[in-house]
């Protein structure tokens, strides 16, 4: 039998597919080539906004009417508990976000309907990877305990877990033994690393006299043989601390770059959403991170239309976003989410004001991103490169540290290019999104 999967949502939820995936085929079944060939598909739903609920729940109506076995996971599962069955009367399962480990079984029982939302995680489900990238991610947190008064993640996803950092090490060192150079560590909040929960055991030190539990595991995963660079997403502002600072300046490995989500420009409105940091200590956290390196790419999620956002407090959005100088940025307009703080009140902007705040700060970012390219024309950036362009296949692809697409003419690098292999790149040419350049030696 044949499987696929379909993934909707963050990086935690691809990270959850490749979990999928990888229990799947060591359960004995095949990976599909496409949607036809399979008969078996899995849905991976998000549920952060409404839009995205439907998605995945219009996609599984497609598969069940195609005469797939048909399962849900992810967070829209949880959301909606086994009203799940209502909406789609003809699921066959539906998994919650930390029960994914059970799917082979699940499929493999055949007693459909069958619902799964508990909190407890199948063993050894986290670190099940798919063999061959360079590039992996690693959960090493799950859940939020934030709370802020907008987000369901906390309700779908679960109370604040850290990995042990043994258990993220060793499953760090398998990856890098099996080729892989780039992690990108993830959690809803990793910057909470160890915050609930202890981490490190009592005679494990830090060689660099780090105490915070996230700095420090940094540092261990700079030391493990053959991971070159090493990223996270995504992060609270909070989080942002001195600690962490020097680490980025200690450690080559960690990419200089940091997602940093500010959600709003104005103190009052943060104060509302439930954030506990204000506009002052935000724009302090990044001048902290551009005083270590002016390069250092900070991008950022912002929400318009806020219950009660006024045309003042999205003008302190704007000039916050130029203060910042935000190298990118994702705006998302607001919908209420049912048993959120917020949800209580009143949905009050209008849905074309929230449209027009979406479109201003995007014609902004366009031309910030733009400024703040142009700046690194006529630098060096140290690439990796993963693959051929997507809208010119003559053009090679790959990131820099700041995780700033740079493409470049293919002739210029040798032949058959390897995927994952370093990459110099002269920047001849900037645009909003990407950089344009030249490989160099
Ligand atoms: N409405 C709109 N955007 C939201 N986000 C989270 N919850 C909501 C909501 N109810 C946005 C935040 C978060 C990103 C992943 O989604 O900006 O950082
Ligand atoms: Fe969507 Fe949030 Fe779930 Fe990620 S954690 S898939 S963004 S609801």
């Amino acid at each position: 039998m044949k499987f696929l999967v379909h993934t909707y949502g963050c990086q935690m939820n691809v990270r959850d597919s490749e979990a999928v995936e990888s229990l799947m085929v060591a359960a004995g079944y095949e990976k599909a080539a496409s949607e036809d060939d399979a008969d078996i598909v899995i849905i991976n739903s998000c549920t952060v906004r409404q839009k995205a609920e439907e998605k995945a729940v219009g996609k599984a109506g497609n598969m069940i009417a195609a005469r797939k076995i048909t399962g849900l996971m992810g967070c829209a599962v949880k959301r909606m508990g086994a009203d799940v069955f209502k909406r789609l009367p003809k699921l066959d399962f539906a998994v919650g976000p930390r029960s994914f480990g059970l799917i082979p079984r699940i499929v493999s029982e055949g007693r459909f309907p069958r619902l799964e939302l508990g909190d407890g995680l199948v063993p050894d489900s986290l670190s099940a990877h798919v063999d061959g990238g360079w590039q992996s991610f690693v959960t090493i947190l799950l859940g939020c305990d934030n709370r802020c008064s907008y987000c369901i993640v906390p309700d779908v996803r679960g109370h604040e877990y850290s990995r042990p950092a043994r258990e993220v090490l060793a499953e760090i060192s398998a990856l890098a033994k099996r080729g892989v150079r780039e992690v990108c560590l993830l959690g809803q909040s990793v910057l909470r690393y160890g915050a609930r929960n202890s981490v490190w055991d009592a005679d494990e030190a830090s060689p660099g006299g780090y105490t915070e539990p996230f700095p420090r595991l940094l540092e261990a995963i700079s030391a493990v043989p053959g991971i070159e660079r090493i990223r996270f997403t995504s992060a609270h502002p909070k989080g942002c601390t001195r600690e962490l600072v020097r680490a980025y300046g200690e450690f080559p490995k960690v990419c200089r770059h940091l997602h940093l989500p500010v959600q709003s420009g104005s103190d009052r409105i943060l104060s509302g959403m439930g954030r506990h940091y204000t506009r002052g200590e935000y724009l302090s956290a990044v001048r902290a991170l551009r005083e270590l390196d002016p390069e250092f790419s900070v991008t950022t999620d912002v929400i318009v239309g806020y219950p009660g956002e006024t045309e003042e407090d999205f003008e302190q959005t704007r000039t916050l976003m130029d203060e910042a100088g935000f190298d990118n940025s994702f705006i998302f307009k607001y919908s209420p989410r049912p048993g959120t703080r917020s949800a209580a009140l009143p949905d009050d902007v209008p849905a074309e004001e929230k449209e027009r705040r979406d479109q201003v700060l995007l014609a902004d970012q366009e031309r910030r991103g733009l400024q703040r390219n142009s700046r690194l024309v006529g630098t060096v950036r140290e690439v990796l490169v993963e693959g051929p362009s997507k809208r010119n296949p003559a053009r090679l692809s790959g990131r820099d540290g700041g995780n700033r697409i740079v493409v470049w003419d293919a002739k210029d690098s040798p032949r058959p290019f390897a995927s994952g292999a370093p990459a110099r790149i002269r920047i001849t040419q900037a645009h909003a999104q990407t950089l344009v350049g030249e490989a160099v030696d």
